[in-house]
């Protein structure tokens, strides 16, 4: 399968643009829309997504499925998220982790964000509209304190093209089949990436509230898995937890 590219100057968000593409035409199954810069780019939870024009990758892709059920959808966070962490061990940034469910971390600072927005028909995911945020080459970052660069990381400049077609290949590598795979299966890769895993840390509720614990695993559904004191485990969904340290 050959990726169908699309280039854009600007655009509010590659991922609103493949949303708006898929109700309008039919584009392919790994249709890519990159831009170099995005008016109003956007985050988990409606947060927003800062990036310089022209110094970072902002793409998103489109991959349509027959038979991948809703209860299984954790499975492209994991494939994504073990994609980029591949192309970036493979440029030798150091400490790369994934800060679940799917920020990608070099050290304590995050250089990639993750927006996954599936289509479902019934029970069933249609179309995924997966969106990556790669901070590159940008370098300043005012008021950004949780957020870096691979160039402020490792001191090099990065050509956009070639990280931007890694990361497509080795998205391709492990999202072909994925229907078939199930988050059992690809959960034990996932987990020996993830961010702070068996340290203690600290943790917000959705109240506001601190809490600490320790992250132990994911659970097949998607979960974040805490033991909260001595084998006491709970599972949050993102709504429900963020880790502050
Ligand atoms: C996050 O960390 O909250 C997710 C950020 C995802 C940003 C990317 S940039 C390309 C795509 N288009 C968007 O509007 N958002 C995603």
């Amino acid at each position: 399968k050959h990726f169908q590219l699309l280039k854009l100057d600007a655009t509010d968000s590659t991922n609103s643009y493949l949303k708006d593409l898929l109700r309008s035409e039919n584009p392919s199954d790994y249709t890519v829309v990159v831009a170099e810069r995005q008016l109003k780019g956007r985050g988990q939870m409606g947060m927003v997504w800062q990036s310089e024009g022209g110094k970072n990758l902002t793409f998103s892709m489109l991959r349509r499925f027959d038979a991948l059920s809703v209860k299984h959808q954790f499975v492209l966070n994991i494939a994504v998220s073990i994609a980029v962490c591949d192309v970036l061990n493979e440029l030798l940034v150091p400490d790369v982790a994934v800060k679940w469910p799917n920020d990608i971390m070099s050290g304590s600072k995050k250089v990639c964000g993750i927006l996954i927005e599936n289509v479902l028909k019934g029970n069933r995911v249609g179309q995924s509209i997966i969106g990556i945020g790669l901070n590159v080459n940008q370098t300043d970052f005012a008021n950004l304190d949780k957020a870096s660069s691979l160039k402020r990381i490792t001191g090099r400049n990065f050509n956009l093209d070639e990280l931007l077609h890694s990361l497509l290949e080795r998205m391709r590598f492990h999202l072909d089949g994925i229907e078939v795979k199930t988050v059992t299966q690809l959960l034990p890769s996932y987990e020996k990436l993830l961010f702070r895993k068996d340290k203690p840390s600290t943790f917000t509720n959705d109240k506001g509230g601190l809490f600490m614990g320790y992250i132990r695993k994911v659970s097949p559904s998607g979960k974040l898995v805490l033991e909260l004191e001595d084998r006491i485990f709970k599972e949050f969904d993102l709504k429900e937890v963020s880790l502050l340290y």
